[in-house]
């Protein structure tokens, strides 16, 4: 067995369970986990606050290498910090994540982003990391990848019972969201080549974690790698 730095990718549509499963599984594994949607989360968010439009790629693009605000991965959420104050609770909603998918569209604001993505790898021994393109782009050499998947009313009535709102409202915006993420000519979401693809449809996060964990144990084993 030989030990070497672990990276499990997991992308997937909004609210397929990625970010759950991402924070169990390192969990289990004592690694870490990133959440590289709060990279765009957190850019729409700082955009609106200091006034910059969702289409002004170039200030946008800017904004992404500014010091006054930054991402930290952490246990139980990948927080943002916007001059020092944690504002991780303003950037989850539903709106911010419209948000976060029209700044993903530009090419030079996900190239500005994406030092900062890769550098969650640095001085671990193993990364979770989910999105949209982690398994093709930000992580190309993962040694695991997975694409989760589930239907789209199942996947509404998950945010909605998270965050409250009506479903079918829910639903839509993801619908939405999902159309804009997958047809961008720039890093758009889809299944990595060699990923295992789950769909969740109907399965407890327990039964998920289990599945993911099971294919992680097989393939790291079958690579020669060590997973503790
Ligand atoms: O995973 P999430 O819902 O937090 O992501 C919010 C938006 O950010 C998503 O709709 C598109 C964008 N995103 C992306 O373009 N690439 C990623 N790797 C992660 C998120």
């Amino acid at each position: 067995m030989r030990s070497a730095l672990i990276i499990v990718t997991i992308d997937g549509p909004a609210a397929s369970g990625k970010t759950s499963v991402s924070r169990l599984i390192a969990s289990r594994r004592g690694w870490a986990w990133v959440s590289t949607g709060a990279f765009y989360r957190g850019l729409a968010y700082v955009a609106s606050r200091e006034g910059i439009a969702v289409n002004d790629e170039l200030a946008l693009a800017k904004l992404c290498l500014s010091p006054i605000w930054r991402v930290q991965m952490g246990e139980d959420r990948t927080r943002v910090y916007l001059h020092d104050e944690d504002v991780t609770d303003e950037i989850y909603s539903e709106e911010i994540g419209a948000g976060a998918s029209l700044v993903s569209r530009f090419p030079k604001v996900r190239a500005n982003l994406l030092t900062a993505q890769r550098a969650c790898a640095n001085s671990i021994s193993g990364l979770v990391a989910e999105g949209r393109d982690c398994g093709t782009v930000v992580f190309p050499k993962a040694q695991v990848k997975f694409y989760l998947t589930a239907g789209t009313l199942d996947r509404a009535e998950r945010r909605a019972r998270q965050q409250g709102g009506n479903v079918e409202e829910m639903r839509q915006a993801q619908v939405k969201r999902d159309h804009q993420d997958s047809s961008r000519q720039t890093a758009p979401m889809q299944i990595p080549s060699l990923a295992h693809v789950v769909d969740t449809t109907s399965m407890t996060l327990d039964q998920v974690v289990e599945q993911v964990d099971a294919i992680i144990v097989k393939e790291l084993a079958e690579q020669h790698l060590s997973h503790l």
